[in-house]
C-alpha cells in the first residue's frame, strides 16, 4: 500500500473529523424550491448553493478526497458531477461500480467532507466525454435516434437507470444523504430532436425511482432559443453561462421558463476546454472573479464548470464537429490544475466568495508535490502489424467491405484492417475514401513499410506503392467520439469503402486489437528484440511498441510523487504505465505537451514499466545519437504550440460550437 493522499499532513484530518459536525448526523432533511421567495429552501432555511465540477470519472479514486476537501476549503458547500454511462456499462447489462467507478463512495466521502452534491444524472451528459456518456454499442442499431423517443434508445435507458437510481436513492438529501438536485438530461434544447415525449419520459422514469420530493432540473444555454426545447414543466429550468457578460441578463433568460423560483447559473465557466491543433484555451481569473462576484451580489446559485477539470484517462476524451478531438487534459484552466493544485485563480474566486460567506476555517491545502524522475530509456519491442498474435484475442474476422468498430463489437481504441493489393502499384497509385469514411486516422502500410496517414476531414487521399499480392496493413485509430449535437451517432473504423486506383477493395480481414489486455497481461514485454539486433527490424516510422523500465530512487522521502511525462522527439501516439492507460500523447500537434501520471500508479517495490506506442515517428531510427527516451518532469506544459498555427484562435466561445 501506498501513502494515503492525507500526505498532506495531520491538518487534513483535523478538517475531516470538524466536518461531520456539520452534518445533521440522523434528521432527515428537506431541499425545496420556493417559488414565493425565489430561493432554494434547505431544512426550512433559505439557502444558496456556491458549487463547482468535479468529475469522479477525471480524478483517479485516491486523490477524490484531496480534491474534495480542497474544494470544501475554497467556500463551497457543494459539488457537481456528471454520471457517465458508457463508464459503467461497457459492455451491456455489465455494470461496473468498483475502483475508480465507485460512485457510492464518492458520494460517502461528499457527505462526510460536508458537501452537497448536485448530480448530473443523464443518460446524455455532452461532458466532452466519448460521445457525450452514452454507450457506443447503441450504434449497434444503426439507424438509432439517440436523445430522442425511440422506442430501441428507450430501451437500454430504462434498463440503465432501472441499475443506476436505485443506487443514487439513499443519497437524496432527503434521505440523509448529500443530493440536493438531480439533472434529467443535458443542455437538450441544443439538440436538434426537440422531443418533449423523450423528456416527459426521463421525468416519469426518474419520478419513479427518486420520489416526488426531490428537485429534478434541466440545464440550457442562456437564451430562448436553448429554454425552448430543453426545458419541461416538472423539471425545474436552470441556465449556463460563462465571464464577461451582462449577468443580469443572462438570468432574465431563465425567466422565460421559470418566472419564479431561484436563479441558478449551472455551469459557470472558469475556463474552457482545448482541442488538438487549437491554441490552449486560458481565461484570466479577473474575469472570472468579476462576474462570479456579480452573480453572488445577485444571489444566484452557482456551479462554477469546471472547479477541478481532471484528465480523460484511457481513450474517454470526446471531440467536437465538425471532427475536432479534445486531448488527455481536461485541465480547463480551472480553479484547480488538472493535477488538483490550488491556481492563482483559486485565491481570487476563494476571495471573492469569502465577500459573500464565512469560509471554512483553517489552512488551504497545499499543491502535492512533484518529481522530475527524469529521461527513461525505452526500447523496440515491435510493430503492431508483427504482433497482432499477442494483441488479438479473437480471430480476425473475414469481411467483403469493410466493417465498423460497432460490427466488430470493438468500441476504443485501434483496430486492423488486412488485405493484398490487387494490381501492381508501382507508380504511386492514390488510396483514397471518397466519403470521408476514415473515422478518425489511418496509418497505412504496404508489406510492412510506411506508406502515409488518412485524417478524417484532413486527409482522404494518399499514393501508395506495391506489386500485386502484397500486405495491405491499415491501423485505425478512434480518436474519441463526437460528444455534442447531430454528430454522437459517431461509428468508428473504416465507414465507408476505400478505393485503390478507384476501384473499390474487397475481401478484409479485420483484426479486433485489445492492447490494453496485451499491455496487462505482460505478454507484450516478451515481444523484445534479441540484444543481437542492433537495428531495429521495421522502419522508425511504423506503429509500434516501446517498453521502458525505472526504479523510484531510494532515499528520498515521500516518493512516489505524481510527475509528468513528456515525448521529446516522438510525434503521436499511446502510453501506459504499469498498465494504467494515461491516454493519448500528440505532441506534433499540440497544445498538450506533457501528460499528467497520478502517484499512486508508480510503484516503489517494483520496477516499474512504460508501454509506448507510437503510431508516426520515434526518435529511435539509426540516426546517431539519437536519444530513445521518455521524460519524467516536474511541471505541466498544456500550451505548447500547434501544428495548426494559421488556424484563426477567435476567443472559442459556446455558441461557436454550439452550431
Ligand atoms: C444588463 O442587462 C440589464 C437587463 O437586461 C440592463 O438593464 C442593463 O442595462 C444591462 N447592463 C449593461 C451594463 O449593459
Ligand atoms: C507486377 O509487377 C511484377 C514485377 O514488376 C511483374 O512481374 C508482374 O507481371 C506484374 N503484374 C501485373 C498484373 O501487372
Ligand atoms: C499521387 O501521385 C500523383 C501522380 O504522381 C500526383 O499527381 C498526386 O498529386 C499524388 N497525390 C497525393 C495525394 O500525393
Ligand atoms: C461498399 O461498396 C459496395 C459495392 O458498391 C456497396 O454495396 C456497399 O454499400 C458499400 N459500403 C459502404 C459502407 O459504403
Ligand atoms: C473475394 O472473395 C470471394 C469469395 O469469398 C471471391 O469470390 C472473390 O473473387 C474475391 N474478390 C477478390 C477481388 O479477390
Ligand atoms: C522509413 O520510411 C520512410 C518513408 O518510406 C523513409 O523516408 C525513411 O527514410 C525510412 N527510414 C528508415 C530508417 O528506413
Ligand atoms: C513490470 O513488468 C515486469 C515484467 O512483466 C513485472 O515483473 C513487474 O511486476 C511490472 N511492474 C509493475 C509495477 O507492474
Ligand atoms: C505557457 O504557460 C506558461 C505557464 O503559465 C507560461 O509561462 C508560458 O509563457 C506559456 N507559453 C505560451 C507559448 O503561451
Amino acid at each position: 500500500m501506498q501513502q494515503a493522499p492525507g500526505s498532506m499532513g495531520p491538518n487534513l484530518l483535523l478538517l475531516l473529523a470538524a466536518s461531520s459536525y456539520l452534518i445533521s448526523p440522523s434528521l432527515s432533511g428537506s431541499f425545496q424550491i420556493d417559488y414565493n421567495n425565489d430561493c432554494f429552501r434547505k431544512d426550512g432555511k433559505k439557502f444558496r448553493y456556491i458549487s463547482g465540477s468535479i468529475h469522479y470519472s477525471r480524478v483517479p479514486r485516491y486523490y477524490w478526497k484531496d480534491r474534495l476537501l480542497k474544494m470544501y476549503m475554497a467556500g463551497l458547500n457543494a459539488i457537481q458531477t456528471y454520471v457517465p454511462w458508457n463508464y459503467h456499462e461497457t459492455i451491456p447489462g455489465k455494470y461496473d461500480f468498483t475502483g475508480d467507478r465507485d460512485l457510492e463512495s464518492f458520494l460517502k466521502l461528499c457527505n462526510e467532507i460536508g458537501l452537497l452534491v448536485i448530480l448530473r444524472a443523464g443518460p446524455y451528459i455532452c461532458a466532452e466525454w466519448d460521445m457525450g456518456g452514452l454507450p457506443a454499442w447503441l450504434l449497434q442499431k444503426k439507424s438509432i435516434v439517440l436523445r430522442s423517443s425511440d422506442p430501441d434508445y428507450l430501451r437500454f435507458v430504462h434498463k440503465w437507470m432501472d441499475v443506476l437510481l436505485p443506487k443514487i436513492k439513499p443519497f437524496l438529501y432527503q434521505n440523509n444523504g448529500p443530493i440536493i438536485a438531480v439533472q434529467v438530461e443535458n443542455e437538450y434544447g441544443s439538440y436538434f430532436a426537440c422531443d418533449y415525449d423523450y423528456l416527459r419520459y426521463l421525468l416519469k422514469l426518474f419520478r419513479y425511482h427518486l420520489g416526488d420530493e426531490v428537485v429534478l432540473f434541466t440545464t440550457d444555454g442562456a437564451g430562448k432559443g436553448y429554454l425552448k426545447c430543453g426545458s419541461l414543466q416538472g423539471l425545474y429550468a436552470t441556465v449556463d453561462f460563462g465571464p464577461g457578460g451582462n449577468t443580469s441578463k443572462s438570468f432574465e433568460a431563465q425567466r422565460y421558463a421559470e418566472p419564479h423560483g431561484p436563479m441558478v447559473n449551472s455551469e459557470f465557466y472558469t475556463g474552457w476546454l482545448d482541442h488538438w491543433g487549437k491554441k490552449h484555451s486560458v481565461i484570466k481569473k479577473e474575469v472570472i472573479a468579476k462576474s462570479l462576484d456579480e452573480i453572488l451580489a445577485l444571489e444566484a446559485n452557482v456551479n462554477m464548470y469546471m472547479f477541478e477539470g481532471g484528465t480523460s484517462f484511457g481513450y474517454w476524451n470526446g471531440a467536437n464537429s465538425p471532427y475536432w478531438p479534445q486531448p488527455t487534459s481536461y485541465d480547463f484552466d480551472a480553479p484547480l490544475s488538472e493535477a488538483g493544485d490550488p491556481t492563482d485563480k483559486y485565491f481570487s474566486v476563494r476571495q471573492v466568495i469569502g465577500k459573500h460567506k464565512t469560509l471554512p476555517a483553517g489552512p488551504v491545502l497545499p499543491a502535492t508535490p512533484k518529481y522530475a524522475y527524469g529521461l527513461i530509456q525505452v526500447k523496440k519491442l515491435q510493430s503492431v502489424t508483427d504482433s497482432v498474435n499477442v494483441l488479438s484475442f479473437s480471430g480476425p474476422v473475414e469481411s467483403v467491405y469493410p466493417l465498423t468498430f460497432v460490427e466488430m463489437k470493438q468500441y476504443f481504441g485501434y483496430m486492423l484492417y488486412r488485405n493484398t493489393l490487387p494490381m501492381n502499384c508501382t507508380e504511386g497509385t492514390p488510396l483514397a475514401s471518397p466519403q470521408n469514411g476514415v473515422h478518425d486516422r489511418a496509418y497505412v502500410m504496404v508489406d510492412g513499410v510506411f506508406q502515409g496517414i488518412m485524417e478524417r476531414n484532413k486527409v482522404n487521399t494518399i499514393n501508395i506503392t506495391g506489386q500485386t499480392g502484397s500486405r495491405l496493413d491499415i491501423l485505425l485509430e478512434n480518436m474519441g467520439r463526437i460528444n455534442y449535437g447531430g454528430g454522437i451517432h459517431d461509428f468508428k473504423g473504416l465507414v465507408t469503402n476505400l478505393t485503390l486506383a478507384s476501384n473499390i477493395l474487397t475481401n478484409w480481414t479485420i483484426y479486433s486489437l485489445n492492447i490494453d489486455k496485451a499491455v496487462a497481461s505482460g505478454n507484450l514485454n516478451k515481444l523484445q528484440r534479441k540484444t543481437s539486433e542492433a537495428l531495429p527490424e521495421v522502419n522508425a516510422s511504423v506503429p509500434a511498441f516501446y517498453l521502458g523500465t525505472f526504479k523510484i530512487p531510494n532515499g528520498i522521502p515521500d516518493l512516489p510523487q505524481d510527475t509528468y511525462l513528456k515525448f521529446p522527439g516522438w510525434t503521436k501516439g499511446q502510453v501506459w504505465i504499469n498498465g494504467f492507460n494515461l491516454g493519448r500523447y500528440w505532441p506534433a500537434r499540440g497544445p498538450q505537451v506533457t501528460l499528467y501520471v497520478p502517484a499512486h500508479i508508480l510503484s516503489t517495490s517494483a520496477v516499474n514499466n512504460i508501454t509506448v506506442l507510437e503510431l508516426e515517428n520515434a526518435p529511435c531510427g539509426i540516426e546517431l545519437n539519437a536519444v530513445c527516451a521518455v521524460e519524467f518532469v516536474d511541471s505541466p506544459i498544456l500550451n505548447g504550440t500547434t501544428a495548426y498555427t494559421n488556424f484563426h484562435s477567435r476567443a472559442f466561445n459556446k455558441q461557436s460550437w454550439h452550431e
